[in-house]
């Protein structure tokens, strides 16, 4: 199993054109639309439909009345002035989200970067929506299907790479490269193999756990990502406050308390993925 990673909106372009028909993409915009994504799931939504334009979610909305309209610009809700007409029933705060608001709804969601970056992962064989809310569920996901390639793509912030998504990425390799699968253990939760001391193992014995299972081959920038997750890990919250759309929500009042909630782990055990009719759904 290959494990890569697009750390920059900036290749998104280039991995739609990658032939990724053995991949399972994992798509990060940990603040906030990913997050957002699993936490309308975990609060009962049917599914999300991610757009790139408002005018794409507007044809939806006119074919489906009652479809919810979501999603930001500039990090908050959609308004009749940028619409023509209506405004957004939501914005892209997860907190927004709520089992009243969303339960059995079928939502349309564009938003800046995260919704582009999923859209750039239609040709892959699996496409997941990931976060550090459903971090683990979608580690163990992965570890029992066992894809040819892995590719984690960070939706970043305008154009500029995301510090939190780059460490999401970072954690969900830590968590696939230190638990190598034994292939033939079907039941229940996979045993993780303790890591060798990689320090008294010769290199070639590495690439095989205890059990002698392959142990993922990992990418310069996966590598560039697990370290900066090392890095940062203990003191999380503070080091995502500098980046630039945390700082730009915790100037907003009513969004600031959004960053903190995103970056709470494994609150939410399902695996989001984008069907083959660019539909969002609960897998498990
Ligand atoms: C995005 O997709 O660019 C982000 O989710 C924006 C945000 O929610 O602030």
């Amino acid at each position: 199993m290959k494990i890569d990673a697009i750390l920059s909106p900036a290749e998104l372009a280039a991995l739609a054109k990658r032939d990724l028909r053995d991949a399972t993409c994992v798509v990060f915009d940990v603040l906030r639309a990913t997050s957002t994504f699993v936490t309308a799931l975990h609060h009962g939504a049917k599914a999300i439909v991610p757009v790139s334009e408002i005018a794409e979610a507007l044809a939806l909305r006119q074919k489906q009345p009652d479809v919810l309209l979501g999603g930001e610009r500039d990090g908050v809700r959609i308004r009749a002035t940028q619409t023509g007409g209506i405004d957004f029933d939501l914005g892209n705060s997860p907190r927004e989200y709520t089992p009243e608001k969303v339960r059995g709804k079928m939502i349309v969601s564009t938003t800046t970067n995260g919704t582009r970056a999923l859209r750039a992962c239609t040709g892959a064989q699996t496409v997941l929506a990931a976060s550090f809310l459903n971090l683990t569920a979608t580690a163990q996901f992965i570890r029992q299907l066992q894809p040819a390639q892995i590719v984690l793509v960070c939706a970043g912030t305008r154009e500029n790479i995301a510090t939190e998504d780059v460490l999401a990425a970072g954690a969900l390799c830590e968590l696939l490269a230190n638990e190598p699968v034994a292939q033939n253990l079907k039941v229940g939760r996979a045993v993780p193999c303790p890591p060798p001391d990689e320090a008294s193992v010769p290199v070639q014995q590495q690439s095989h756990g205890a059990h002698g299972v392959a142990r993922p081959t990992l990418s310069a920038s996966v590598e560039t990502a697990r370290n900066a997750w090392r890095k940062a890990k203990s003191n999380l919250l503070e080091v995502v406050s500098e980046s630039e759309n945390a700082r730009r929500l915790l100037a907003i009042p009513e969004l600031r308390d959004d960053v903190a909630f995103c970056l709470r782990p494994d609150v939410y055990n399902l695996i989001a993925a984008l069907g083959r009719d660019g539909v969002i759904r609960i897998l498990i």
